[in-house]
C-alpha cells in the first residue's frame, strides 16, 4: 500500500476542474458529499454480474470488451450485440462502453455509429493502436483518427489498452471521453518480467498466487507483498502519472483505470488519481465486505438482544 507522504497532493486540483457525477436535486436540502468522488465501474460482459452491483448502488457504469463478452458467454455476433444491448438499457442512463472490433477507419466509424445507437449512454471503446502488429500494411493511428472522428461526430469514446503517460495525452488531444490505463496488465508484466530484481527488493508489488488472484480466492491477499526498497514501475505509476499531466493541463477526460487484479490495486487507484476504476465483479464483492465487519456486526447484534423488549 502506498505510505501517506507518497499520496499525490495534485487530486484536489484535478477534483476542482471535474463536474460533479452525483447531482443533487434542487429541492433538497442536504448535499449529496461524495458529488465529485471516483466513480465505480463494472468491468464484466455479464448481466448477471453487473445486475446486484447496480441494484445495490455500488457500480454506475460498465465496461466491455470483445474477451469479456465471450468470457460472459457470447458465442456469435447476435448474441453478443443482444447481450451488449441488455446491458446498454439496464444502466441507462450511466456509461458502458462498448469496444470496436473493425480495424479500419471507415469501418471502425460506422461500426461506432450501429453500436452508438443502442442507447444514448453508449461510449464506443477505440483501441489506442496495435493495428500494424495486426496487419503491417495498417495504419498505426487509426484509433487517433477514430477517436477523433467520433469526437467531431459527438459520439463519446473510451481510449483503451493505454499503457503510457504519452498515448493518454494524445487519445485526450485527439477528443477522447475517458481513457483506459491496463494497470493490472503493467503489475502482470512487472511479475514476470522481473524476477531478478523483485528479489533484490526492487519491484513495486508482486502477487504470490497470481493465477488465484485472478480466480477470485482470498489467497492473494496474503501473497500480495509490497516489496521494500525503490519502486521502479507499476500499474499504479502509469495512473499517477496521467493523472498529474490531465490534472497540470486541466484535461477533463476521465482516467478510468482498468485491468484490477486484486483489493490492493483498487485501494492504490483511488490513492493515486483515477477518476473511475473499472473492476471485476469477484473483487468489487469483496472489496464491499470486510471480515472484521462481519465480526463487529454480530457483536453489535447480540449485544443488542440485551434491549429487545
Ligand atoms: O477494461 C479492460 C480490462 O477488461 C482488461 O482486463 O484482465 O484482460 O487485463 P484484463
Amino acid at each position: 500500500m502506498l505510505k501517506p507522504d507518497e499520496i499525490p497532493a495534485h487530486i484536489g486540483a484535478r477534483r476542482k476542474i471535474m463536474e460533479e457525477t452525483i447531482l443533487t436535486p434542487k429541492k433538497k436540502k442536504l448535499a449529496h458529499p461524495a458529488a465529485k468522488s471516483p466513480r465505480i465501474f463494472a468491468d464484466t460482459g455479464s448481466i448477471d454480474e453487473i445486475k446486484p452491483l447496480f441494484e445495490a448502488g455500488i457500480v454506475n457504469g460498465v465496461t466491455t470488451n470483445p474477451t469479456l463478452m465471450k468470457k460472459a458467454g457470447a458465442t456469435s455476433l447476435k448474441q453478443a450485440q443482444k447481450m451488449m444491448k441488455e446491458i446498454v438499457k439496464l444502466l441507462d442512463p450511466y456509461p458502458v462502453s462498448l469496444e470496436l472490433t473493425e480495424l479500419t477507419k471507415d469501418k471502425m466509424i460506422k461500426q461506432a455509429e450501429k453500436l452508438a445507437a443502442y442507447g444514448p449512454n453508449v461510449v464506443i471503446k477505440v483501441p489506442i493502436g496495435g493495428y500494424r502488429a495486426i496487419d503491417p500494411s495498417y495504419d498505426e493511428h487509426t484509433g487517433l483518427k477514430v477517436l477523433h472522428a467520433l469526437w467531431e461526430k459527438d459520439i463519446k469514446t473510451n481510449a483503451t489498452l493505454i499503457f503510457n503517460s504519452t498515448q493518454a495525452l494524445f487519445a485526450a488531444r485527439a477528443g477522447a471521453s475517458y481513457v483506459s490505463p491496463f494497470l493490472g496488465r503493467v503489475a502482470d508484466y512487472m511479475y514476470k518480467h522481473d524476477e531478478a530484481e523483485r528479489d533484490m527488493g526492487n519491484s513495486l508489488y508482486f502477487v504470490e498466487d497470481h493465477r488465484g488472484a485472478r480466480e477470485n480466492t482470498r489467497l492473494h491477499n496474503t501473497g500480495y507483498v509490497a516489496a521494500g526498497g525503490e519502486r521502479k514501475d507499476s500499474g499504479i505509476r502509469l495512473i499517477h502519472e496521467i493523472s498529474v499531466i490531465f490534472s497540470n493541463y486541466k484535461i477533463k477526460t476521465e482516467i478510468l483505470a482498468a485491468s484490477f487484479r486484486n483489493d490492493v490495486q483498487v485501494a492504490e487507484g483511488l490513492l493515486c488519481g483515477a477518476d473511475i476504476l473499472t473492476v471485476p465483479a469477484p473483487i468489487l464483492m469483496r472489496v464491499a465486505s470486510h471480515p472484521l465487519t462481519d465480526e463487529g456486526m454480530k457483536a453489535f447484534v447480540e449485544d443488542g438482544k440485551a434491549f429487545e423488549s
